[in-house]
């Protein structure tokens, strides 16, 4: 059964947010969207703020999600928890030094402002990226296969390197906290619509799929995923990677291997079409059942 809760969420507007919102609205969530933009959609509430200026986020979660709640005449009402997908959402798009500053600062700002104000739990947007394959100079392969939580991450670009340093940042904050702050390493985000854009394209040139590990997750699953966040309490720091069951390929799991990471040593045996970048942590922890395999949308 899911407990309705009043969440603030920074980024709704972009591209996994305007999906992971509505997820959640539908699941009887309030949820008050701050990002540079509004979201169109019935339901959500809005403010319009930068995530690069602290005192905006300590002001945005002590603030009414919208005039109904000045009615009750109680004061403002707290937060319940916090959700964090504001970001420059890879590198160039703005100078390194710009998207290092924006997501490392940015997320500092969210997560300090969320445990001083006592908001218990907190779920940041981490990325594949920190597994070093994704934005490398030249063809990285990674250290072992399947990719898990457990893996020494090393990236060497700015992008996946402010994802990591925000990892740091939950993790140092939920130690001194105690409270639950859980950061998603998510996966390549596929909107409803993309299946059809994209998959037969990428079944085409596996290659172009490479850096991905060849992952995929849902932007609907993505919801599921953040709302059993939300429901899931009393784990501290702890990071999931947010992946769909499968790779996103039409191509077995030991030949994208044999083909794409020959060499790669594996840590333990896969399933035929078990994704590279595991989703096993959520499954096993989270409670998470995939709803939406490529394969409902697109002929492999
Ligand atoms: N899309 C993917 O495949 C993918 C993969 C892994 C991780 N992620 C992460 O997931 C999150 C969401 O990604 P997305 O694809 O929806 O990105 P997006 O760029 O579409 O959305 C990000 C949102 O953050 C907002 N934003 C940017 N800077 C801000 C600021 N200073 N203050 C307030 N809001 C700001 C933008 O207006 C935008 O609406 C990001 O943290 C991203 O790094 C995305």
């Amino acid at each position: 059964m899911t407990t309705q809760k009043r969440i603030l969420f920074t980024g709704g507007s972009g591209k996994a947010g305007k999906h992971v919102v509505p997820y959640l609205l539908d699941k009887g969530h309030r949820v008050v969207n701050v990002d540079l933009t509004p979201l169109d959609h019935p339901g959500v509430d809005n403010l319009t703020a930068d995530i690069t200026d602290s005192g905006q986020m300590f002001n945005v979660m002590t603030s009414y999600a919208n005039f109904d709640e000045l009615e009750p005449g109680n004061g403002v009402p707290a937060f319940d928890a916090v959700v964090h997908f504001a970001a420059i959402p890879r590198i160039l798009i703005h100078p390194d030094n710009e998207t290092f500053r924006v997501n490392a600062v940015g997320t500092y700002n969210v997560i300090e402002a969320a445990v001083k104000l006592g908001i218990r739990k907190i779920v940041i947007a981490s990325s594949e990226t920190t597994y070093g394959i994704c934005f490398a100079d030249g063809r990285a392969d990674p250290k072992s296969l399947p990719l898990d939580e457990d893996y020494d991450v090393d990236p060497m670009d700015s992008y996946g390197l402010s994802k990591v340093v925000n990892e740091k940042t939950a993790r140092a904050f939920a130690l001194r906290s105690g409270f639950d702050i859980y950061a998603l390493r998510i996966g390549n985000v596929v909107e409803p619509h993309e299946y059809k854009q994209n998959f037969p394209t990428y079944f085409a040139n596996p290659e172009m799929r490479r850096r991905n590990a060849f992952c995929y997750i849902d932007a609907r699953d993505l919801g599921q995923i953040v709302d059993r966040c939300l429901a899931t309490d009393g784990l501290g720091f702890q990071v999931f990677n947010a992946g769909n069951d499968t790779n996103g390929m039409n191509i077995p799991t030991a030949e994208l291997i044999e083909r794409f990471f020959p060499g790669v040593p594996l840590t333990r045996e896969m399933g035929e079409n078990e994704a590279l970048f595991s989703n096993r942590k959520i499954r096993e922890v989270l409670g998470f059942d995939e709803e939406h395999d490529w394969r409902k949308y697109v002929k492999g």
